[in-house]
């Protein structure tokens, strides 16, 4: 139990999460990779086979999550009321590209696999805002390049980013969550193996079901977000 927890938090998100807000998970039965190719759409070497086909799948999907239906669910505004209210530090590090903690209200806010919302220029490395679609032969506005953007997402075979600070907040937690995460992809699916190792910090899973490491984790509560986030935030927010 949370009971007793008073020091820094943790919190690993993934799809499940952002699931009940109208958005797929990716392994789950009908999640996006049972759709489409991971290789070729989540991959640098797809990327460089097709672009055209992989930015107007990312500019499919901005345009889905710009559309105004999708919105942050209780899970999402938990954790944000779990921030503002907490004594200590609450980080939140997402495995997820949509901006739904960040609307939600969750200012410390770690996006270790990129934001669907922003765009990168693969020569100078600029990172910019983008709220519509990208061009294949766009040219970079900071440095003139012509067909060099690219989504400011990782993936597969890319580093995640703000791993340094990532460690620095697992190390300093009393508490690690690790919500909607099924626990496949690395170093995300490491955490709860980093934190037990260290010691001395209380892990707990929340998630729909058990997930790839769920024996890992001290203590497990399964259910959909929308309940066992909030209920869980309560808990830890009333001392019980
Ligand atoms: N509430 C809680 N958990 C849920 C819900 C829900 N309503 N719906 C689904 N889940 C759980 C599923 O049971 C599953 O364990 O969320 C998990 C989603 O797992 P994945 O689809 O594998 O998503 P995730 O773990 O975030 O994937 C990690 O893989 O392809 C990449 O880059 C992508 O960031 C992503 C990474």
């Amino acid at each position: 139990m949370g009971a007793g927890i008073t020091g820094n938090i943790a919190v690993l998100t993934g799809a499940g999460i952002s699931k009940e807000s109208g958005l797929d998970t990716f392994r789950d039965a009908d999640g996006l990779w049972s759709k489409v190719s991971l290789e070729d759409y989540a991959t640098p070497e797809g990327f460089a086979r097709d672009p055209v086909k992989v930015q107007a799948f990312y500019n499919e999907r901005r345009r889905g999550m710009a559309g105004g239906n999708i919105r942050p669910n209780a899970a999402h505004e938990a954790l944000a009321k779990l921030e503002a209210e907490w004594p200590g530090e609450v980080v939140v590090i997402t495995q997820n590209i949509d901006d739904l903690h960040g609307r939600a209200g969750t200012k410390n806010l770690i996006h270790m696999h990129g934001e669907l919302f922003k765009v990168r220029c693969d020569a100078c490395k600029a990172v910019s805002e983008r709220r519509g679609d990208v061009a294949v032969d766009e040219v970079c506005g900071e440095c003139g390049a012509a067909g060099a953007m690219r989504p400011h997402v990782v993936w597969f075979g890319e580093m995640p980013f703000d791993m340094d600070r990532i460690y620095e907040a697992l190390d300093a937690c009393e508490l690690f969550m690790s919500i909607g995460t099924s626990g496949n992809v690395y170093p995300a699916a490491g955490f709860v193996q980093h934190v037990r190792f260290k010691g001395g910090i209380h892990s707990v899973e929340l998630n729909l079901e058990p997930s790839e490491g769920a024996s890992q984790f001290a203590e497990t509560v399964y259910g959909p977000a929308t309940e066992v986030v909030p209920e869980y935030v309560e808990r830890l927010l009333s001392g019980r």
